[in-house]
């Protein structure tokens, strides 16, 4: 028995805190306790983990991203300004795009050649624009397509990461499309073409989705249908040299689905098992939505209310946002089934809450949603979790990144502002490319009413990570009431100092606005240290990042 599962069952045999008994001896002053195991690495944290999503649907891309090289809106070459200086502050590793559902619609060769002469289109989400939508939303004028989305990424220095149509384009478009991001200089009549851009050398992109929700508006397929149209999207796909081998994304599960984890990877090794070898990664998307107490599952019916929520309403959100970890372990566990060596990642490229309509800044655009604090804990719950599977993690893009979803950023015209969530990736991007650390969290549970029954939450977690001899940790402390001083150990070395950042409001409801933009923003705080430990007050409701170096 490891001392790790040791500690677990006596705790659980005894009924008490874990680290009481242990041989670190805590303070007994502290209500928490945090072990950080320098000796149990986990892996390394993928960068890509921190991905983004950007997906052309309404106030997404026109208007979010692309301002127009003419517009009075500060730009570079047509790119919002404020939107490149705040994601360079968060080192954006990869971003995906151009859907979604969009992607399976799109005709990639609509949006490259001379800007005034590219077709308009009806976009895939036309359906739910408003009335007052700006045109460009309901018909895609296609004036930002590869080469924007490429030059895009170069300002922000991220990795491009490419959705493929599988629904309605023949394989033969996957190639092209390659060819014309990646072939070398002059090497092909595409290649031309994309210098004649402006863009001689190639854009050497990486990730490919294979569709996207082929299960559903990515065409309907069954996950052994889907196998198939697979298997022949990527055979043969031609690679060029300078670029790495392309790595090829399915199109996975809807959170739990498990049948098609396990149908999809069944079809796929009939041809035998090192067919898993042409995957990277198994596309996994989990959104947060019912906030309906276990009345119902009806997809309208169960959502809940962005800004207008009680202390129960912030519990419910974040146990939604714990069920991902359970996604993550349950999808791993079928994918072994089949690939046993664990070739292929989890790719969670799809993530974040999604409410009812009606609280967006920008009342016209579709799908925006205004973050609060309550978005901002449960996406540092959200990267902890990934933090905690860095084996099986390979990217992670939360959706999305502007005026949609879970957005980082809002924006209008002129005005824009970063979200609560814009703060935590903030916080959480020294994670990236660190070495994954055990970590265990000891904190008493929070109890709370559901509908006149009791219910459970863990009371603090996170993930820690190690560079040099500098520990990252990041926690979230959910209690809408209660602050939690810890005693943070880390075994095998001792803490010299600590720095804290905190994103924390009095309100749990806080949120940025074009008028308030700085509303909600981190804070720095103190660690005391003793004794080679450090102790820190993490307030009610909050997210934290403890930058602690070691000895
Ligand atoms: O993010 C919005 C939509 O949610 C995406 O287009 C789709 O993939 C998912 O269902």
């Amino acid at each position: 028995m490891k001392r790790r599962e040791f500690l677990r069952n006596s705790a659980v045999a005894a009924g008490v805190l874990v680290f009481r008994s242990s041989p670190l001896s805590f303070a007994q002053g502290a209500d928490a306790h945090i072990e950080i195991l320098l000796d149990e690495t986990l892996g390394e944290i993928s960068p890509n983990t921190y991905g983004h999503f950007v997906e052309n649907l309404s106030g997404v891309v026109y208007d979010g991203i692309w301002v127009g090289e003419k517009s009075k809106v500060p730009n570079i070459n047509g790119i919002r300004k404020d939107l490149i200086d705040e994601m360079r502050k968060i080192k954006p590793p990869i971003v995906r795009f151009p859907g979604g559902c969009f992607a399976d619609s799109y005709d990639w060769r609509d949006g490259v050649g001379p800007a005034d002469k590219r077709p308009r289109r009806t976009n895939f989400w036309h359906g739910g624009e408003k009335p007052a939508a700006p045109d460009a939303h309901r018909y895609d004028p296609n004036r930002f397509g590869t080469n924007e989305f490429v030059e895009f990424c170069r300002l922000i220095s991220a990795q491009p990461y490419l959705a493929a149509n599988l629904r309605s384009l023949p394989a033969e478009q996957l190639y092209r499309w390659v060819e014309y991001c990646n072939s070398p200089a002059g090497s092909t009549s595409l290649a031309d073409e994309r210098a004649a851009a402006g863009f001689k050398d190639p854009f050497k992109v990486r990730y490919w989705g294979v569709g996207n929700e082929s299960w559903g508006c990515g065409g309907n397929f069954t996950a052994q249908e889907y196998a198939v149209e697979y298997r022949r999207f990527t055979a043969w796909v031609p690679s060029y040299p300078g670029t790495d081998p392309l790595s090829f994304v399915a199109s996975g599960p809807n959170d739990d689905r498990w049948d098609w984890t396990r149908g999809f990877l069944e079809e796929i090794v009939k041809k035998g098992p090192r067919e898993v070898m042409g995957i990277y990664g198994l596309a996994l998307h989990y959104y947060a939505w019912n906030l309906s107490r276990g009345k119902t599952n009806d997809w309208f019916q169960g959502k809940g209310d962005a800004v207008n929520f009680d202390a129960t309403d912030w519990y419910e959100l974040l146990q939604q946002g714990d069920v991902m970890e359970s996604l993550i372990k349950g999808h791993w566990q079928v994918m072994g089934e089949f690939d046993r060596e664990h070739h292929i990642k989890l790719v969670v490229d799809e993530w974040g809450p999604w409410y009812k309509d009606g609280s967006g800044l920008t009342p016209t655009n579709q799908l925006e949603q205004l973050p609060t604090l309550r978005d901002a804990v449960f996406s540092g719950l959200t990267l902890d979790t990934f933090n905690r599977h860095p084996e099986k993690v390979g990217i992670g893009c939360c959706a999305q990144l502007i005026n949609c979803l879970n957005s980082l950023y809002l924006a209008h015209e002129d005005k824009f502002c970063v979200t609560p969530v814009g703060h935590t990736f903030a916080l959480y991007a020294d994670h990236q490319g660190g070495q994954s650390l055990r970590t265990e969290f000891s904190a008493p549970t929070i109890h709370y009413d559901r509908d006149g029954k009791q219910a459970r939450f863990w009371g603090l977690n996170g993930s820690a990570s190690l560079r040099g001899r500098e520990i990252v940790l990041t926690a979230v402390n959910p209690s809408v009431k209660d602050p939690l001083e810890a005693q943070i150990a880390v075994r095998g070395a001792r803490v010299n100092s600590g720095a804290a950042s905190i994103l924390a409001a009095p309100d749990i409801h806080a949120r940025n606005t074009f008028e308030q933009p700085q509303a909600i923003a981190p804070r720095s705080a103190t660690v005391q240290i003793q004794d080679g430990t450090a102790i820190f007050n993490f307030p009610a409701a909050s997210v934290v990042k403890l930058n602690l170096q070691l000895a």
